[in-house]
This record gives structure tokens, sequence and C-alpha cells, in this order.
């Protein structure tokens, strides 16, 4: 199953993406069209799909998958962002809206569409509180118009919602060394989506989620989080426990491993945690992508050349779910 990310390179579409990607996610981006070719490229080459890029209705582009399963509608301008959620909703996709600030502009109807049969919802404090007030509705009254609501409460963690569950909340993994102020509700969702996407629950999909939002926070550059199971998951327990941390383990790996083919047939003799890294480190990237006149970097072409061991394909995670 893929996820889709519509919204602007400057906005968080081209974080989330990268994120996602690196967690071996392999989504795809749309309506980025200000994505230049240094940026296409540096995504491109951690595996996230940037050939349908320029459209500003994404129904057309999402039409030529057929496991399309959510599509973010991530922070952009507002009228781009009323326009991609009529076209997901009208389209019959999946949406998880992730408006960020910028909605502000929109009349209260137009605030409502932009969540109203939302999949999932995502908010940091002030947007939720922004979010509320802009379109005139109780918390209650919006958390009834999506089927799940996470809002992230910075050091604080964060808080899933849904109509017919209690509330749940969820701590943060905490920092000694945070080297960003940015990037860390960006993190947080990567993680939680690519959980989910694996077949996750919520509280699993969040315990991932800040392990991932922290060490986004910890790297100083904007796109340099390389995930490592180990640390991932030690961090996971230490905030969460270890029933937390077996359940995001089994998770990372048993989709890896399930899926796991090596290039040109060789036994890859890593170990699972390894095999983990280079997955994430290596290719990501199908060869058709390569051969649209995009050059990846050279680890990828050297994975496409049957040179590195363990390799995952992307093609064969279309069932993961
Ligand atoms: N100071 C912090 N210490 C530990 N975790 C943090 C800290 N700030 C943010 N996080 C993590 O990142 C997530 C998103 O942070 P938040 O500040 O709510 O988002 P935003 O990036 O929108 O400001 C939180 O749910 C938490 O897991
Ligand atoms: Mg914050």
């Amino acid at each position: 199953m893929r996820i889709s990310i519509t919204g602007s390179i400057a906005g968080d579409a081209a974080e989330l993406s990268y994120g996602l990607a690196v967690l071996g996610a392999a989504p795809v981006l749309l309506a980025a069209p200000c994505a230049g070719f240094d940026e296409r490229r540096l995504l491109l080459g951690h595996g996230v799909d940037v050939r349908r890029t320029d459209s500003s209705d994404p129904v057309p582009m999402l039409k030529q998958f057929d496991d399309m399963g959510w599509v973010v509608v991530a922070d952009d301008d507002s009228a781009s962002m009323l326009a991609r959620t009529r076209h997901v909703i009208g389209g019959g996709y999946s949406l998880v809206a992730s408006p960020g600030p910028r909605f502000s502009r929109l009349a209260r109807d137009e605030v409502r569409t932009l969540v109203t049969g939302a999949d999932l919802l995502f908010t940091n404090e002030r947007e939720r509180d922004s979010l509320i007030d802009r379109a005139d509705w109780t918390s209650a009254t919006m958390l009834s118009k999506v089927k799940c609501w996470v809002t992230t409460l910075g050091a604080n963690g964060a808080i899933i919602e849904s109509a017919t569950a209690p509330a749940r909340r969820i701590a943060a993994v905490p920092t000694e060394a945070p080297a960003r102020r940015g990037g860390a509700g960006t993190g947080f969702r990567a993680g939680f989506l690519a959980a989910l996407r694996c077949g996750a629950d919520a509280a699993t999909a969040a315990h991932l989620g800040t392990a991932v939002a922290t060490a986004v926070l910890e790297t100083p550059e904007a796109q340099g989080f390389r995930p490592d199971l180990p640390t991932l998951t030690s961090r996971v327990e230490a905030a969460h426990g270890p029933a937390a941390s077996r359940r995001v383990r089994a998770l990372l790996t048993t989709n890896r491993r399930g899926r796991t083919t090596t290039a040109r047939g060789r036994d890859s003799r890593r170990g699972r945690d390894d095999l983990f890294a280079e997955d994430i480190a290596v290719a990501r990237v199908p060869g058709e992508l390569l051969a649209h006149g995009e050059q990846g970097p050279s680890h990828a072409d050297r994975a496409l050349a049957g040179d590195v061991h363990g390799v995952v394909e992307c093609e064969a995670r279309r069932d993961l779910s």
C-alpha cells in the first residue's frame, strides 16, 4: 500500500516524504511544483517517487496506482490545500489532513472542508486551537468529523483521539541533545504513518513517531535523519516500555524480513539489525525511476546493479498494509 503526499516543497511535504522513504515506505510526492532539480534528486535518491510533482489536481496522478492508500494533504497555501482536499475526498481516496498553520485565510466552511471525512488528522497544539477556532466547532464536533485525531504536544508527547475510543496520551522520547528547532512534527508524522502502513495500531504508531521525532530533533540537517533500529527500539523501550519496544521491533523487522530479496540471488550474511540499516541505506529506488532521466546517488546505482546485498525491492511491498 502506498502513501502519497501533496504539498509545497517549501512546507512539510518534502521532509515528510523523505522521512517516510528512509523508513521504507516508498512514498509518492505529488503536487509540489516548486521542487528544484537538486531537491528532486535528493528525494529520488532516497526512494521518493517524484515523477508526478507538477499537477494541481492529484487525482489523475493517483489513478496511476492501483495500491494507493492514504493521501496526505500537507501544509501549503490555503487555496491549494482546499482544492486538493476536495479532489482527494471527491476521488474517493483516504485523506490524511495535516494542514499546518496556514489555513487562516479560509472561510469557516472551507476550514471545515479541510478536515471533514479525514481518516487521520494531524495537528500540533497551536494548530489544534486555531483549527477549532476557525472552524467554529467544539473539539468534540471536530473529532466526530474524522476517524482519528493525533495532536502532538512537543516535549509532552502526543494525544490520540477518536470518537469511538478513549483518548490516549503518549509520552515523548526525551532528548538531552536537540540540534534543531523544527522537524519534530514532521518526523513524528513520518514514523506514525510508516508504522500504520505496516499494520500497527495507533499507539504503536505513536511510539515509533515519538522516537523518530526525537531522532530528527537530534539531527542538525533538515534531511539528515537515518533510522537505526537498535537506537530506535532502545529509546522506545526507555520511554514506552519493553512491550512497546518489542512491537516496534517486530513491526520494522518482520515487514523487512518477509519481503527481503537479495540482489542477484545472493544471500545476505547480515543479521536482522544490520539488514535493516542496509535496507534503509541502499535501494528503494526502482529501476524505472532512474530510467526517467534522473541520476540517483551511487549507492542506489550500485544496488540496482546488484552490487549490494540485502536489497529490499519497493515493488515487493505492495501488499504491506
Ligand atoms: N523538546 C522535545 N523533547 C522530546 N520530544 C519532542 C520535543 N519537541 C517535540 N518532540 C517530539 O516531536 C513531536 C512533535 O512535536 P511538536 O512540537 O508538537 O511539533 P511541531 O514540530 O509542529 O512543533 C512530539 O509529539 C514529540 O514526540
Ligand atoms: Mg515544537
